[in-house]
């Protein structure tokens, strides 16, 4: 037999999967680690508490399947976008890193969009200047940690700080590299306009790399400490995003992805880039050289379900939840719950965006409150379904991924409020899985990734849009669309005043 292993620095832990090449899920293994959150708003995580815990989830996947060494071709890595590592001439962590959720940086954000012309900022970033994006957290240090912004010589993004662990190589990827506003996305190079403009030396950026191509090897030092075989190649993987894409087989164009993590995503496949109007799309280029995707991104997705459950019902499974949630007519008796729980990316841009409840009465309980979060979440998606319909994406499925598409009720929810048919899949490894498939590239074990991703992902069933529903939700919708514009004064009157 012979394997391939996939690797994603997520924000709460590394997950490893091992895949056999005949495209056989073998399984996976976790190792968490804390994410600290030092002041209202801000999100850190320590890259030494990601690396120790690669270094057990690898030992602890060839343990517990039992796999030689030297059956392991490659290695693919994927992880959370954005989020910052600083390092210094020595190659040491010079802070925490900063992560994507962290909205300390608006003031460094308004500064970006006063110093670049929009024209020039949507031709060479293609994307919005938003708060979790990379370049505002470093002039966020500049100006408030000159002493450690002094140090910092070497800038990379958590499993490129994973590769130069294992590797002793230091790369950027390019999916992960465009989310970071300073690489021009349609070239696939590091942006001199943008670099000049705030002073940026291109030496703190490691090179360029393609997902598929192989970036370096293990060495013999964590082989020693892993059971991996010095030499292994690494390859470059993709942003979790990016390679949730290629793991659930959305390297086409037309086709379109769902993802019901921690934040929910709505993300499309592109042949060529777009140059999107002034929004909160994101662009960004795909895992298939060449290729792109754009997608909106809501913030707390599946975080404003556990946050729901923890905070009002920490004794219940989420199946007894949404069991309840399910007894509810749709609409939930004239409840509205806004995700806007840590601020909204798509369609608002707005760190102080927050949750809310309206509407309520005291005829509405546990049940009511529950079935509006999935709504709420729901027609959030619907905005960004809306946004990518006007940039041209035509299709009319979602293959749908992440710990809450395991729920029924909630795909039946989204296929409702969105119009769009829910596709199920049979691996729901999400982002692992994908940058095990670009390992397998990488290793000229498969000829291309839409090729293996074709051949490992399939459409087991589908959940069509429940049509009463759809109807109740056209009507709630604009209920929805009408209250963040009504209550924006109240956010930012709330945000000064926490
Ligand atoms: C994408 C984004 C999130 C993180 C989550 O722009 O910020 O999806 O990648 O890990």
């Amino acid at each position: 037999m012979r394997y391939l292993l996939g690797l994603d620095i997520g924000t709460s832990a590394v997950k490893a999967i091992l895949l056999e090449t005949g495209g056989h899920l073998v399984g996976s293994v976790m190792e968490e680690y804390p994410l600290s959150t030092p002041r209202p708003g801000w999100s850190e995580q320590n890259p030494e508490d990601m690396w120790q815990a690669t270094l057990r989830a690898i030992s602890g996947i060839i343990t517990k399947f039992a796999v030689r060494p030297d059956s392991i071709l490659a290695l693919g890595l994927s992880g959370q976008m954005h989020s910052s590592v600083f390092l210094d001439r020595d190659q040491e962590v010079i802070r925490p890193a900063i992560l994507w959720n962290d909205v300390r940086t608006s003031a460094q954000c308004r500064l970006i969009e006063d110093t670049i012309d929009p024209a020039v900022l949507r031709s060479e970033v293609c994307n919005p200047v938003l708060e979790g994006f990379t370049l505002p957290k470093v002039l966020w240090l500049k100006e408030h940690e000159p002493e450690n912004y002094a140090k910092l010589r070497h800038l990379v993004l958590p499993k490129d700080y994973v590769r130069f662990r294992l590797t002793g190589k230091l790369h950027m990827e390019v999916s992960d590299a465009a989310g970071m506003l300073m690489m021009n996305v349609r070239k696939a190079a590091w942006s001199a306009p943008m670099l000049e403009a705030f002073d940026i030396d291109q030496e703190i950026l490691p090179p360029i790399v393609q997902s598929a191509e192989v970036t370096g090897t293990i060495t013999a030092e964590v082989a020693r400490r892993t059971g991996l075989k010095a030499g292994t190649p690494v390859v470059g993987g993709g942003a979790d995003n990016a390679c949730g894409a290629v793991g659930s087989g959305v390297v086409t164009p037309g086709r379109g992805m769902v993802s019901l993590g921690t934040s929910g995503v709505i993300l499309a496949h592109l042949a060529e880039p777009k140059l999107l109007e002034k929004g909160t799309v994101h662009m960004f280029n795909s895992c298939i050289s060449g290729q792109f995707y754009m997608m909106g991104v809501t913030l707390s997705a599946g975080l404003s379900l556990s946050w729901f459950r923890n905070t009002f019902v920490g004794g219940e499974s989420y199946d007894g939840l949404t069991a309840q949630a399910g007894q509810v007519p749709a609409g939930s008796r004239g409840l509205v719950f806004l995700p806007y729980l840590s601020g909204e990316r798509t369609p608002h841009g707005d760190a102080n965006a927050r949750g809310s409840f309206v509407g309520l009465s005291n005829t509405h309980g546990i049940p009511e409150l529950t079935r509006a979060v999935l709504e709420g979440v729901a027609f959030a998606f619907r905005d960004s379904v809306e946004l990518l319909r006007r940039a041209g994406w035509n299709g009319s499925s979602l293959r749908a991924l992440g710990g809450g598409a395991r729920s029924p009720l909630w795909k039946e929810i989204i296929a409702s409020a969105t119009g769009l048919v829910l596709e199920e899949i049979n691996i729901d490894e999400g982002p692992a899985l994908g940058a095990a498939i670009l390992a397998g590239v990488g290793a000229g074990v498969y000829t291309s990734a839409p090729e293996a991703a074709d051949l490992i992902i399939e459409v087991e069933s589908s959940v069509d849009p429940n049509l009463k529903w759809q109807k109740i939700y056209a009507e709630l919708y604009n209920v929805y669309r009408d209250l963040y514009p009504a209550l924006k004064g109240s956010f930012d009157r709330l945000t000064q005043f926490a």
